[in-house]
C-alpha cells in the first residue's frame, strides 16, 4: 500500500502507473527528466531509471544534458584507479564531468514503492547552485568570525591558535598527551625523534553520567586516568610535559589558556564554560597531588590533524575532522585577521580554528535543511546549535538514517509491515551501519542484512537493501559535498597553489566513498588553478599535541636557559 505519506507529491503529470508500465527508452526519460527537473535532472533520472526493469547497459550522461547508452566501461569499486577522481556506489559513478548510471539489472524495486521512496529521500540532493550559494554564506560567516567588530555577534568564531607555523622536522623529546573531544578519551606518551614517532596509547571510558556532570568530576576523572596510564608505563617518577587535544570551541589566550565558549557533541558538563581548561586540569591534578605533569600546550583536534600531516608534507595548511562532530582549521595571514592581538612577528600567520560546525546557528542553512536535520536538532542536546555540523557528522549520521528509514516503514515502502523497536529507538542506528550498508556490493547485500537483522527484522528482501543503500548514499553523499563546499571556500580564501587537507575523523577514515565524494565535489567548487589533496591523518589529536608540546617544551628550555644567563651576566 504505497502512497499514503503526508507530504509526498507525484515526480510529476505522469502518473506512477503509467512509469510502471510504459515501454520507456532512455533517451525518452532524458527528455522527461530535462523537463522535469532542468538542470538537477540527473538525479531524477538516476531515481526514473531505478524504475525500468532489465536494463543491463550503462547509460552515460553529460553534464550538458546529453546521452549515450553504451553496456559499461566502470570499473568497479575494487578496481579503482588511485588518484582518479572517481566514484562508485549503488547510484553509478562519477568521471570528470559525466555521470555515470548504473541501471537495475534485475528491476526488483518495485516501481511504485520506488517511485515514492524517491519523493521521501529527495530532500537530501541538494542542487548545485544551493552548494555555491552555501559557500557565499560560508565566506560572509567567516570574515564575520575574524572582524574584531564583527566577531562578539558572528556564530562562526574563527578562534585565533596560538600555533603560527607547521613543524621543521626538529621536534623531539616523550610527550604525555591527551585526547578528549570523540568518542573516546585517551591517554597518550609519544617519543618524538624527528621524522621517528613512537606512540603507545590507551584508551579510558568516560562515562555519560560524567559528560553530563560536573566539571569538577569530568577533570578529576581524566587525572585518574593519568595517573592510571603513568603508573601502568612506570611514567611515575618522571616529570614529563603534557599537550592536550581538547575538541571543543575555545577562545584561547595562550598555547596554554582555552577558555571553553561552549560544550557541542555529546558533553555538558557544569562549570566548565567560560572557564580555562588547562587550570581545570592542573587544579584536578593538584587535587590528587601523586603525579607531576604541566600542560603546556592545549590545541583543538583539527590542529592535530593538520600538524601530524604537515610533519610529512608541508604543503599541509588545513585541518579537517570528519568523525564525531565536524570542524577545520587553517593558515591564516595575520594581516586578515581583524581579532588578532598576538605579535606581529615572522611567521606572519596563524592557524585559526573556524568551529564552522555552528554554522547555520543563525538560520542561514535553513534554505537545505530536511525535516529529518530539524527533528535531530530538537531532540539533541543542544537544540539550534551546530546545524552545519548535525548535517555532517558521525554523531547525527546514523539518526538522519533512522529517521527516514523509519518514516519509509511507516508508509510501507520497506521491510514489507515488519516493525521493529530497535529502529524505532532513536540513537540506535549508528553511523557506522551507514559505513557498513554501502559498502555492500551490489546483489550481495551481507552487511546490510546482518544489520536489519540485528535491529529485529526477520525477513530482509534484496529490495529492502537496495532502499537502504540508497538512503545510507544520500545521506553521507549530501555530508561529504557540504563538508566539501567549506574546504572549498577555505582553499579559494587562502589562494595557495598548492594545498594538501590533512583529514581525520572515524567517518571520513571508514566511509567507503567519502574521501571520492570529496576529492569530486572539492574540484568541482574551487577555484581554477588551485591543487588540493586530502591527506588521511594518522593519529592527528595525539601526534599533533605531542609536536606542539615539543616545541613549547623547547621555546620555554631557551627561555630559561636566557634568563639564566641574564641572572648571571647581573
Ligand atoms: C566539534 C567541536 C570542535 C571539534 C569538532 C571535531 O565541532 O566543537 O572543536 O574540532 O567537533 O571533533
Amino acid at each position: 500500500m504505497a502512497g499514503n505519506l503526508e507530504e509526498v507529491k507525484p515526480i510529476d503529470s505522469t502518473s506512477e502507473s503509467d512509469m510502471s508500465t510504459a515501454p520507456l527508452k532512455p533517451e525518452i526519460l532524458v527528455e522527461t527528466a530535462k523537463k522535469m527537473m532542468g538542470r538537477e535532472f540527473q538525479h531524477v533520472l538516476g531515481a526514473l531509471l531505478n524504475m525500468l526493469p532489465g536494463y543491463e547497459e550503462m547509460l552515460e550522461v553529460k553534464t550538458d544534458g546529453s546521452c549515450n547508452v553504451s553496456n559499461g566501461g566502470v570499473q568497479r569499486q575494487d578496481s579503482k584507479p588511485k588518484g582518479e577522481i572517481k566514484r562508485q556506489s549503488s547510484r553509478g559513478s562519477v568521471k570528470g564531468d559525466k555521470v555515470l548510471i548504473r541501471r537495475k539489472s534485475s528491476g526488483k524495486i518495485r516501481d511504485k514503492s520506488k517511485c515514492n521512496v524517491e519523493n521521501v529521500v529527495r530532500p537530501f540532493i541538494v542542487k548545485d547552485e544551493d552548494y555555491k550559494k552555501l559557500m557565499g554564506v560560508m565566506l560572509e560567516q567567516f570574515e564575520n568570525g575574524l572582524g574584531k567588530d564583527t566577531n562578539s555577534t558572528a556564530k562562526v568564531k574563527m578562534f585565533p591558535t596560538y600555533v603560527r607555523d607547521v613543524p621543521d622536522g626538529s621536534e623531539e623529546g616523550d610527550i604525555l598527551a591527551l585526547d578528549l573531544g570523540g568518542t573516546n578519551f585517551r591517554v597518550l606518551l609519544i617519543s618524538l625523534n624527528g621524522q621517528e614517532v613512537k606512540m603507545e596509547s590507551k584508551i579510558y571510558v568516560i562515562p555519560q553520567q560524567i559528560m553530563l556532570g560536573s566539571g569538577t568530576q569530568l577533570f578529576d576523572h581524566i587525572a585518574e586516568c593519568i595517573y592510571k596510564f603513568m603508573k601502568d608505563h612506570k611514567l611515575m617518577d618522571k616529570k614529563l610535559p603534557l599537550g592536550f587535544t581538547f575538541s571543543f570551541p575555545c577562545k584561547q589566550i595562550g598555547l596554554d589558556k582555552a577558555i571553553l565558549a561552549q560544550w557541542t557533541k555529546g558533553f555538558k558538563c557544569e562549570g566548565v564554560e567560560g572557564e580555562d581548561v588547562v587550570r581545570l586540569l592542573h587544579e584536578a591534578i593538584q587535587r590528587r597531588g601523586d603525579i607531576d605533569v604541566e600542560c603546556l600546550a592545549v590545541i583543538n583536534d583539527t590542529v592535530g590533524a593538520l600538524m601530524s600531516c604537515a610533519h610529512e608534507d608541508r604543503n599541509c595548511a588545513i585541518g579537517l575532522i570528519l568523525g564525531t562532530g565536524t570542524n577545520a582549521c587553517y593558515i591564516e595571514k595575520t594581516e586578515n585577521v581583524g581579532l588578532w592581538d598576538g605579535d606581529n612577528d615572522e611567521p606572519h600567520q596563524v592557524m585559526i580554528n573556524t568551529e564552522w560546525g555552528a554554522l547555520g546557528d543563525d538560520g542561514c542553512l535553513d534554505f537545505i535543511k530536511t525535516e529529518y536535520d530539524r527533528q535531530v536538532d530538537k531532540h539533541s542536546i543542544n537544540p539550534g546549535r551546530q546545524v552545519y555540523e548535525k548535517m555532517i557528522s558521525g554523531m547525527y549520521m546514523g539518526e538522519i538514517v533512522r529517521l527516514v528509514l523509519e518514516k519509509l516503514r511507516k508508509n510501507n515502502l520497506i521491510f514489507q509491515g515488519q516493525e521493529s523497536e530497535e529502529l524505532k529507538s532513536r540513537g540506535r542506528f549508528y553511523t557506522k551501519y551507514v559505513s557498513e550498508i554501502e559498502s555492500d556490493e551490489e546483489d550481495n547485500f551481507t552487511n546490510t542484512k546482518q544489520i536489519f537483522k540485528e535491529l529485529g527484522f526477520e525477513k530482509v528482501s534484496d529490495e529492502d537493501c537496495r532502499i537502504a543503500q540508497h538512503v545510507c548514499s544520500l545521506v553521507s553523499t549530501r555530508a561529504a559535498y557540504l563538508a566539501s563546499a567549506g574546504i572549498a571556500v577555505l582553499l579559494n580564501k587562502m589562494g595557495r597553489p598548492e594545498v594538501t587537507v590533512g583529514v581525520d575523523g572515524s567517518l571520513y577514515r571508514f566511509h567507503p566513498h567519502f574521501h571520492d565524494l570529496m576529492v569530486e565535489k572539492i574540484t568541482h567548487l574551487v577555484n581554477p588553478g588551485i591543487k588540493f589533496k586530502l591527506m588521511l591523518s594518522n593519529d592527528g589529536s595525539g601526534k599533533g599535541a605531542a609536536i606542539v608540546t615539543a616545541v613549547a617544551n623547547r621555546m620555554r628550555g631557551q627561555k630559561d636557559e636566557s634568563s639564566i644567563r641574564q641572572e648571571v651576566e647581573n
